[in-house]
């Protein structure tokens, strides 16, 4: 999988870097330093693997009979998914850090009306988490998306 691909020259370059000696100088002139992090976005993938786990996170979604009835508008009309999977991909590459715009609607205004229960939350993040372990997305990246969009449930739910 592509994000594997890209975490694994990033490990190896960090274990390769890690075990070179270092001149005294430089450690005690690196060391207060906080380690350069790459963005949430870059540990994904970018954009092209963040919209193949939004693809796999339909496909789970569209296969879940809890809230698979919710979203029958964009399962019929193949411009409308198109779009709706783009308004995801880019909302998690801007939420993450990525060079990316998200021009949809907010998310209270987009689930208004909705009346969208906790369990329905919850069975759409085990849609996503199952993508994301398809992916073979680490746990500390998981971890910190979750962190991103588990904050948006109060929006989201029961409006
Ligand atoms: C963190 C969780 C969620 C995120 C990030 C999210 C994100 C989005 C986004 C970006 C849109 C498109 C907004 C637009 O059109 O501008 C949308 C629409 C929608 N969402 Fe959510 N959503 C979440 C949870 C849920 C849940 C739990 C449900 C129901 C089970 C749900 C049902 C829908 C439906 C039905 C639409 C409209 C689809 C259409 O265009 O017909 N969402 N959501």
């Amino acid at each position: 999988m592509r994000v594997r691909a890209i975490l694994v020259p990033l490990v190896t370059f960090g274990l390769t870097t890690a075990c070179e000696p270092k001149p005294a100088a430089d450690v005690a002139a690196t060391s207060a330093a906080p380690a350069a992090t790459a963005s949430l976005h870059d540990r994904l993938g970018g954009r092209a693997a963040i919209a193949t786990v939004v693809d796999a996170f339909v496909a789970n979604v569209a296969a879940d009979p809890r809230i698979n009835t919710r979203f029958s508008r964009v399962a019929t009309d193949t411009a409308a998914m198109r779009q709706f999977k783009g308004k995801l991909a880019d909302q998690i590459c801007a939420g993450t850090g990525g060079p990316c715009t998200y021009s949809g609607l907010d998310m209270k205004a987009a689930h208004q009306g909705m009346r969208i229960t906790d369990a329905e939350f919850d069975a759409l993040v085990e849609a996503l988490v199952k993508a994301l372990d398809g992916a073979g997305v680490p746990q500390k990246e998981q971890d910190e998306l979750l962190a991103i969009l588990g904050p948006m449930r109060a929006d989201i739910t029961m409006k």
